[in-house]
């Protein structure tokens, strides 16, 4: 199968890429936008990095087709990809998965509908129920290492089915930003048997359909709508994303045209063109360049093992985690992850994804060299050592899970627009209705929801994640950490 696919790709055609080389030589007074003129306006120092990439910083010329309506080399590009992931039909989006899950939801959801969607879901489809005007039927994800979200279970989406019969669409996240999947086939088929949408939140998973040592992708197992951000973990620029459509549920056009809604009628080209050519490498090199670096990842974390065992949990090839994602115990080096991080990025130059109470979160991608791998290993080894014995007690959860409720509860994204909230010192809404969510970025999950009581548990662990100088969303403007709820 990924040989038939690379097959295809062989010429390594770029339509996107091509056509904007083209229009960059073409000589020509610029009497249309961006005001910077094909780079001729831009200012100081950044023009002197930025004047070739501001060439191909095109709009909607002739010869370079339009993301909103294509017929040209968009179009082909986007087919390039549909038959690259193996999907009915690929948009490219330069909006992140944001978008993606924006009008994935507005293209599914009618208002006062309710769809399944896991407690660990990023903001972005918490915003986009409160767009639709839809309710969330909201199920809890089990609790992995490290006590982060991990996957939902098909039985408690299926119990969540038998409640609320009600359900026009189930939303999954998977992988998690922590890289577990989810069974997504028996998930697929709940959908299908009730005659629901399955939409996958895969802003982590654009890598997972190209070699077979890693899960599923949720293309694979046949989701009706399947979300990626091509800038999480393939070599493409930032807010570069797709959208995948399978099996004819939802139409192509309304997907269409929610995405003119949600994204910009001025999409960058060199968005889409490093879109296109991330495609190109993916279908033509993607499993040698995948397996090699699985390989390499392996085989370092086998070495970190012998050395420092249980300080790194790397995934394994066939489990249900992605391999490119390395959750580091920080109480293994005596650290809470928040030191641990900054003894890495201050000490060692290493930059990690995320840090909580209890670990740090990798995530590689397959551009990283043998040379990174080293160094993330060796200054790893070294803090092992520096701890020796000194371990602290790690502990057992990172607290949202904890708060969370074991039953499908029925969340009303909407606030009530009746009476004005409170805006209110955060310990003293403890026990009040929140007006608002709290979330922590990253990972961008909220550890709130609006309408649901502020507990003990929430409100002490965002205070030291503030302390920690983490940044939380929601809060009010104010001098002490504050929030907007209801009496
Ligand atoms: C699970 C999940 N979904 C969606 C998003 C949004 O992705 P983007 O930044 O591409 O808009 C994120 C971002 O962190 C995410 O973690």
């Amino acid at each position: 199968m990924y040989t038939e696919r690379m097959m295809e790709h062989t010429q390594a055609a770029t339509p996107i890429w091509d056509a904007l080389l083209r229009h960059a030589e073409i000589e020509r007074v610029s009497v249309h936008v961006p005001g910077h003129k094909a780079g001729q306006g831009l200012p100081g120092a950044f023009a002197a990095c930025a004047r070739r990439l501001a060439r191909l910083d095109a709009t909607e010329l002739p010869g370079l087709d339009d993301l909103h309506a294509p017929r040209d080399a968009i179009l082909q590009a986007e087919q390039l990809a549909a038959r690259a992931w193996g999907s009915d039909h690929t948009f490219f989006l330069v909006g992140g998965s944001t978008a993606g899950n924006l009008a994935a939801l507005l293209a599914t959801l009618r208002p006062g509908d309710q769809a399944v969607v896991p407690r660990n879901a990023h903001q972005s489809v918490w915003h986009g129920l409160k767009l639709a005007r839809a309710q969330a039927v909201v199920v809890t994800p089990d609790t992995a290492p490290y006590g982060v979200p991990g996957a939902v279970p098909p039985e408690r989406i299926a119990r969540a089915l038998a409640e609320f019969p009600r359900v026009s669409a189930i939303v999954v996240i998977s992988p998690t930003y922590h890289g577990i999947v989810s069974a997504l086939p028996a998930i697929v088929r709940l959908g299908r048997a009730n005659n629901i949408p399955v939409i996958v939140d895969e802003a982590h998973g654009a890598h997972l359909s190209f070699h077979p040592q890693l899960p599923m992708s949720g293309v694979q197992a046949g989701a009706d709508i399947v979300v990626q951000s091509a800038h999480k973990m393939l070599p493409a620029l930032t807010q570069t994303a797709l959208l995948h459509l399978n099996g004819g549920r939802v139409g192509i056009d309304r997907m269409r045209d929610w995405l003119r809604v949600v994204q910009t009628s001025s999409p960058s080209y060199l968005l889409l063109a490093s879109l296109d050519s991330a495609r190109a490498q993916l279908a033509t090199e993607g499993a040698d360049l995948i397996g090699k670096a699985i390989g390499r990842l392996a085989a370092a974390a086998r070495r970190l093992e012998a050395t420092a065992p249980g300080l790194v949990n790397a995934g394994a090839a066939g489990a249900r985690q992605d391999p490119f994602k390395w959750t580091v115990s920080s109480s293994l080096l005596g650290m809470s992850g928040y030191e641990t991080e900054r003894a890495l990025r201050e000490r060692f130059g290493v930059f990690a994804e995320l840090s909580h109470e209890n670990h740090v979160l990798f995530a590689w991608s397959y551009a990283n060299s043998r040379r990174d791998v080293d160094a993330v290993s060796e200054a790893l080894r070294k803090l092992a050592e520096e701890c020796g014995q000194k371990r602290i007690r790690p502990p057992e959860t990172w607290g949202i899970p904890a708060a969370w409720s074991a039953d499908a509860v029925l969340i009303d994204a909407q606030q009530e627009t009746s009476s004005a909230p409170l805006t209110i010192s955060l310990h003293k809404a403890v026990g009040k209705r929140m007006a608002a969510p709290l979330t922590p970025y990253p990972p961008g999950i909220p550890c709130v929801l609006p309408g649901e009581t502020l507990s003990p548990t929430v409100c002490e662990m965002v205070l030291r994640m503030l302390d920690q100088g983490v940044r939380v969303d929601g809060l009010a403007d104010s001098e002490e950490p504050s929030v907007h709820c209801w009496e």
